[in-house]
């Protein structure tokens, strides 16, 4: 107990009751700490940035606050917000399902009832099959993520803090941990080959993110997306694309492996604020 609360008290977490367990809170902190020495200018909370944190993404920096002024995504944004509040053929709404659920600073979580890991998508297409609606077949773009980009601005500026505290919760973020430093695909690279140990470095032109902050800005809109039609994706949308960079096979977006990793990413950003949607080259 002593040593989790250095660690706490390290990270300056105290007051805010993580409701973490000790070897979970020593990962957080090694994971941060990581990120910080290499990253020394770089604040917990610009991680949210994805790429456009690091300084070797400066100088197109520019380029993106330019973007900004007046996102791409605003118009399809308000017509997630409009979807969101539009009632079902039964009178329900997706804000009454939501009222008893967590805010998305500790989504994903771990419910006893069903001994399953909940994410945000899968509690949308609960909430329409309740009310008699057909649940959303495309989990990884269109109509899901503009929905949940619509619940999850909501909680804008709210700090991650997901709940591992239950055995079957821990057990989740295990395996989440596993998938992400185990190597696979034809290259052999894990999350953290490109994410820990290359991030802020090129590849084909690309500057690699750190894998801190991964997930607090999703859904996002993604330029290259635009171009091939879909503009938004979800997260598992992005683990299926970073799979096929290492020529492993994309999993299916709420795959129980992509629902793990999504965990342990979001425990790793325990602190940092929700900003979404998010805008990405
Ligand atoms: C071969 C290198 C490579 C590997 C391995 C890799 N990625 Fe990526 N990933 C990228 C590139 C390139 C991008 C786009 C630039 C960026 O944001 O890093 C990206 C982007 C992302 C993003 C979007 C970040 C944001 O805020 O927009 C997430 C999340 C992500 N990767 C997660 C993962 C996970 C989880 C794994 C392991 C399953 C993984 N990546 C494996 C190269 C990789």
């Amino acid at each position: 107990m002593k040593k989790s609360l250095t660690v706490l008290t390290a990270l300056g977490l105290l007051g805010t009751s993580l409701p973490v367990q000790a070897g979970i809170e020593e990962d957080i902190a090694a994971f941060q700490d990581y990120f910080k020495k290499r990253f020394p200018a770089v604040s917990l909370e610009d991680y949210a940035d994805g790429v456009n944190a690091l300084p070797q993404y400066a100088h197109r920096r520019a380029n993106w606050e330019l973007l900004m002024e007046f996102p791409p995504h605003d118009p399809d944004l308000k017509k997630g917000r409009e979807l969101w509040a539009t009632p079902f053929k039964n009178g329900g709404t997706f804000g009454e399902c939501f009222k008893d659920k967590p805010p998305a600073n500790k989504y994903p979580y771990y419910d006893p009832a069903s001994d399953d890991l909940i994410t945000v998508e899968e509690d949308i297409n609960s909430c329409l099959k309740a009310n008699g609606e057909d649940p959303i077949k495309n989990l990884d773009t269109g109509t899901i993520a503009l929905l949940a980009a619509a619940f999850r601005e909501q909680f804008n500026g709210e700090k991650m803090a997901v709940d591992v505290s239950h055995p079957e919760a821990v057990k989740w973020y295990e395996k989440g941990r596993q998938y992400y430093w185990a190597r696979r695909g034809q290259l052999n690279f894990s999350c953290a080959t490109c994410h820990v140990h290359s991030a802020g470095n090129k590849l084909r032109g690309d500057v690699l993110s750190a894998g801190l902050g991964h997930g607090v800005g999703f859904p996002v809109y993604r330029t290259k997306w635009s171009i091939e039609g879909n503009p938004w994706g979800t997260l598992h949308r992005r683990y299926g694309g970073c799979n096929k960079q290492t020529h492993a096979n994309p999993l299916e977006p709420q795959s129980p492996e992509y629902k793990a990793l999504e965990l342990y990413e979001a425990v790793m950003n325990t602190g940092i604020p929700l900003k979404v949607p998010s805008q990405r080259e």
